[in-house]
């Protein structure tokens, strides 16, 4: 059976992290959604919350599990026995930070962590968890970038009303 992970924020999930799910998910035969538990960022969700958030709108996908993670990739995937991350590439932005931190991965896990490169889906190459929540801050429409029932969460969250 091939596994992969897919490691972020998810602070919300949008539509683009979505695009990446079902596409890893046709990949490979198990993929897990791993949210990073950073303790050194105030995220606008708690881990509890986005994981719920990430099972609620991957119900359909029978292959993807989600889970949490705290600390290194690296003894996460160990920890998993998984051997590949996949992350979503939206433009040239990205792929500074993405390819320093594929480097050192494979680096300080001793070539046993690979990751998997997939180039969003361009309708959603536009699209962060950032922008969705300074947007829904200031009561814009988000409904283009993130399911219905993230869109409620998050305008509650700041309590708009819409
Ligand atoms: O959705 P994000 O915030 O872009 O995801 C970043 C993430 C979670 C993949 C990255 O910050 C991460 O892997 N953090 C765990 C700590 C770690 O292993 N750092 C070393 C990577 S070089």
């Amino acid at each position: 059976m091939t596994s992969a992970f897919y490691p972020g924020s998810f602070d919300p999930v949008t539509y683009g992290h979505l695009d990446i799910i079902r596409r890893g998910a046709e990949i490979f035969d198990e993929l897990i959604v791993a949210v990073l538990d950073n303790k050194a960022k105030t995220p606008l969700f708690s881990v509890e919350e986005r994981v719920r958030m990430l099972e609620n709108v991957t119900r359909d996908f029978p292959n993807v599990k989600i889970d949490s993670f705290s600390g290194l990739l690296i003894d996460y995937a160990a920890q998993k026995n998984i051997h590949v991350a996949i992350r979503g590439l939206r433009a040239i932005t990205d792929f500074e930070y993405e390819l320093q931190m594929a480097q050192l991965n494979r680096l300080l896990s001793k070539g046993k962590l690979d990751t998997m490169f997939l180039t969003t889906t361009l309708e959603y190459a536009y699209l962060s968890s950032s922008s969705v929540k300074e947007i829904a801050m200031f009561g814009g429409d988000i409904s283009q970038c993130v399911p219905e029932q993230v869109a409620k969460v998050v305008y509650d969250r700041y309590h708009i009303a819409r």
